[in-house]
Parts: C-alpha cells; sequence; structure tokens
C-alpha cells in the first residue's frame, strides 16, 4: 500500500491535482475534505448547532457517507456532491472539522477506506495526523489572493454569484480556523515537500506532484 498525502489550505490546487495525480499514477482519491462537508450539510439542514458536538457526531455516525468511483458523494442515501459545494458548506466544514468527535469519526472512516491500496488522499491533516507514515507527502500553498482568485472562478462557473472579496474574507476566516483548532491542525508535515503554486499553471503543479510521487516509489 502506497499513500501519497496531498495537503494545504483552501485554493492551493489541491483538489484538482490529487484527483489527476491519482489517475496518472493509477491510485485511488480520497478528497477527504468532502467529507467533512458532508457532515457540515447534514447537520445545517437539520437545523443543529454546528458546536453541538454530540448531536453532530450522532447525526455523522448515521449519515452513512458514501463515495463511489466517480467522485460522487452520497450522505443518508443522497447524492449531495454538488450541495456540499458552496461558500457556505466550506465554513460549515470547517466548523464541525474542529469537533474531536467528528475527527475521530471520519478519521477511523480514511483510514478503513485506503485498507491497503494504493491512494492519494487529500486534506488537511493527511500527512500530520491520518496516515503520517504516508511514503509521499506534498504540501500545497499559494498567495491568499491566488487562492480567493482561484475559488471565485470555481464558483462562478457553476453559476454562483461571489465577489472577489467575499471570497478572500472568508478563506481567511478558514485559514484561520484550521490551523488554529486543538486536534489536528492544518500544518505542513515536517517532511512533506513544499509548493507554493501561485505563479503555477494546475498543469505544472500536476508534474510536480507526479514527479515527487514516482521519484518516492518507483513508477
Ligand atoms: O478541502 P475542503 O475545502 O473541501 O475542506 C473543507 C473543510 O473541511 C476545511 O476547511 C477543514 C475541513 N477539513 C479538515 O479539517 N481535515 C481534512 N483532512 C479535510 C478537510
Amino acid at each position: 500500500m502506497t499513500v501519497v498525502a496531498v495537503d494545504g489550505p483552501v485554493g492551493s490546487g489541491k483538489s484538482t491535482v490529487a484527483r489527476r495525480a491519482a489517475a496518472r499514477l493509477g491510485y485511488v482519491y480520497l478528497d477527504t475534505g468532502a467529507m467533512y462537508r458532508a457532515v457540515g450539510l447534514v447537520a445545517t439542514q437539520a437545523g443543529l448547532r454546528l458546536d453541538d458536538e454530540e448531536a453532530v457526531v450522532a447525526l455523522a455516525r448515521s449519515a452513512r457517507l458514501r463515495f463511489d468511483s466517480a467522485g460522487r458523494v452520497f450522505a443518508e442515501g443522497r447524492d449531495v456532491s454538488d450541495a456540499i459545494r458552496t461558500l457556505e458548506m466550506g465554513a460549515a466544514a470547517s466548523r464541525v472539522s474542529v469537533l474531536p468527535g467528528v475527527r475521530r469519526l471520519l478519521v477511523e472512516e480514511q483510514r478503513r477506506l485506503a485498507g491497503d491500496t494504493d491512494i492519494v488522499m487529500e486534506g488537511r491533516d493527511i500527512g500530520t495526523n491520518v496516515f503520517p507514515e504516508a511514503a509521499v507527502k506534498v504540501y500545497l500553498t499559494a498567495r491568499p489572493e491566488v487562492r480567493a482568485a482561484r475559488r471565485a472562478a470555481e464558483l462562478r462557473e457553476k453559476g454562483d454569484e461571489v465577489d472577489d472579496a467575499q471570497v478572500l474574507a472568508a478563506l481567511l476566516e478558514r485559514d484561520r480556523r484550521d490551523s488554529t483548532r486543538a486536534v489536528a491542525p492544518l500544518r505542513k508535515a515536517a517532511d512533506a515537500v513544499e509548493l507554493d503554486t501561485s505563479g503555477m499553471t494546475l498543469d505544472e503543479v500536476l508534474e510536480a506532484v507526479v514527479g515527487i510521487a514516482l521519484a518516492r516509489v518507483g513508477p
């Protein structure tokens, strides 16, 4: 089993690059952010307070999160793949992700889903906490303005009306919460390769990540 851990903040290019790197390497791909988003979504829809740990954990347990091979995400039997991709659900995910009980549950599930397959796993704490022994660790960053512009473009592409200042403010708030929480905060693992993607195209980032992985584990 080979784990490629791709961590980093919002808009660092993680998702696109991790998905395409997995396809290139012939590995399974897992977006762990989608799991926190799905929990944030079901908790919001159930009208729970997002800091009510006991209630959110109970709901997360019963939500039956599922991923199919096409990358769709299901909760309570419903396809929530599109519903989780909003600015609001990014914030809700970040809020439920500070709850230790939610993290315990999802980390256990992430390790189970990885099983003994070769996998590219993307998130905030994969190299530091979920798989500290991962063979390959990449930490992607970019300047906040660049990350906000990328995220705003993604949201507009799917028809959301957002302005850059609003996206930047939401992103800085999420960076702050994700990197200061008590359990498994966002940070670069000591042995991760850090890439600042600010001036790079996604193709360039992809080539760099695939190159790092192949150099570590061979073709
Ligand atoms: O990668 P993303 O934007 O979909 O992640 C949404 C939120 O989920 C993120 O702000 C923090 C949380 N998250 C986490 O705490 N740990 C992970 N491994 C992945 C995401």
